[in-house]
């Protein structure tokens, strides 16, 4: 083995060295980042498009969001009897089932049976641009309502 030989070798593992530890660093930081944007849950909807004392169906994942003055909550988009997939009524926001005709009130509770068990609660985050994100991984306690941005609270007295 001569010297040139030698350093073309090394110049080689040198390189082999550099991309390994390259692709390896860009690996973690896509891990990092894609870690980073798996922390929050997805957004769902807006509350541009949510208008005050509403619900709205999202299909995908099956998810009711509702928003009132207190703030923004979402429910399994699944009726309590039976597990059909509950609607919204287009006429008065109101959550409601096909099947049977159970209806909920905006914050989850049957008001007409046959449904006697309220819908459970999502955790929701809102961002001040007014995305809603709803973790549908993680229940939160019935009426624990996610609160509105400053500028999207109702105005009162006026
Ligand atoms: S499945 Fe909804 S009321 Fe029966």
């Amino acid at each position: 083995m001569n010297d040139r030989e030698m350093s073309r070798r090394d110049v080689l593992n040198w390189l082999a060295a550099a991309a390994a530890t390259g692709w390896m660093l860009d690996a973690c930081a896509w891990g990092e980042e894609k870690d980073e944007k798996s922390k929050r849950p997805p957004k769902l909807a807006s509350l541009m498009a949510l208008p005050n004392d509403s619900a709205k169906g999202i299909d995908e994942p099956k998810v009711i969001v509702v928003r009132t003055a207190k703030g923004v909550a979402a429910f399994p988009r699944v009726c309590t009897h039976r597990h059909q997939e509950l609607d919204v009524d287009e006429k008065d926001g109101s959550i409601y089932c096909p099947l049977h005709g159970s209806r909920f009130s905006l914050e989850g509770k049957p008001t007409n049976g046959p449904a006697s068990r309220a819908l459970k609660w999502y955790k929701v985050e809102l961002d001040q641009d007014g995305s809603v994100r709803v973790d549908t991984r993680k229940n939160v306690d019935a009426g624990a309502w996610a609160p509105l941005p400053d500028w999207a609270k109702p105005k009162s007295g006026k």
